[in-house]
């Protein structure tokens, strides 16, 4: 049977740091389904389709991770791509509270869907899309820690947005 994990995120955007946790992952599992959520209470500079083709262009190299954009329950749309395990990153003891929460009421919801975690490396443990935004936003080069499609397209959202 094919193991298929789902890792789903906002990733507004996708950073090296996601990239870290996505590698950390590879050889667990046969597939792993980048699930970039449409609604997730936060206001997102990217809309769903922008952060999904960025997450695209991030992974291009890594033929295992597909990318799906989705609404609703995370747990269905597991279900429905067949995932056997959700990946999560946990940067801090500051992300384990919140972590646990979801992953515990995810398991209430689908008793069939585990979460794993993986640890960042130290370099990301920092790492969060809203301080990339906004450095980047006021100029700063944080090319180590973003790919450079992301890079790229922060550059040319935050020159549209000045218009
Ligand atoms: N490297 C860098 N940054 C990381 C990271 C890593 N390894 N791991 C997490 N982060 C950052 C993210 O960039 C994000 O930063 P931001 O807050 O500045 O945007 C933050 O940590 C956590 O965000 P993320 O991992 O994208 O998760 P999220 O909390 O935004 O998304 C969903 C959570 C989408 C998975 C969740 O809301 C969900 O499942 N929604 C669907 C509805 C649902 O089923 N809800 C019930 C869940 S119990």
């Amino acid at each position: 049977m094919k193991r298929i994990a789902v890792y789903p995120g906002t990733f507004d955007p996708i950073t090296n740091g996601h990239i870290d946790i996505l590698r950390k992952a590879f050889d667990m599992f046969d597939e792993i389904i980048i699930g970039v959520a449409k609604v997730t209470g936060k206001k997102t500079l990217f809309n769903v389709s922008e952060r999904a083709e960025l997450c695209r262009k991030a992974t291009e190299d890594m033929p295992k991770v597909k990318v799906q954009e989705f609404d609703g329950l995370v747990v269905e749309f597991a279900k429905k791509i067949g995932a056997v395990a959700m990946v999560r990153g946990l940067r801090a003891i500051s992300d384990f509270e919140y972590e646990l929460s979801q992953a515990l009421m995810n398991k209430k919801l689908s008793n069939k869907l585990d979460t794993v975690f993986f640890v960042p490396d130290y370099k990301y443990l920092y790492l969060s899309s809203t301080m990339i935004r906004q450095v980047v936003s006021l100029g700063a080069d944080v090319k180590d820690l973003i790919p450079d499609c992301v890079e790229k397209a922060l550059i040319e959202k935050f020159s549209e947005e000045e218009k």
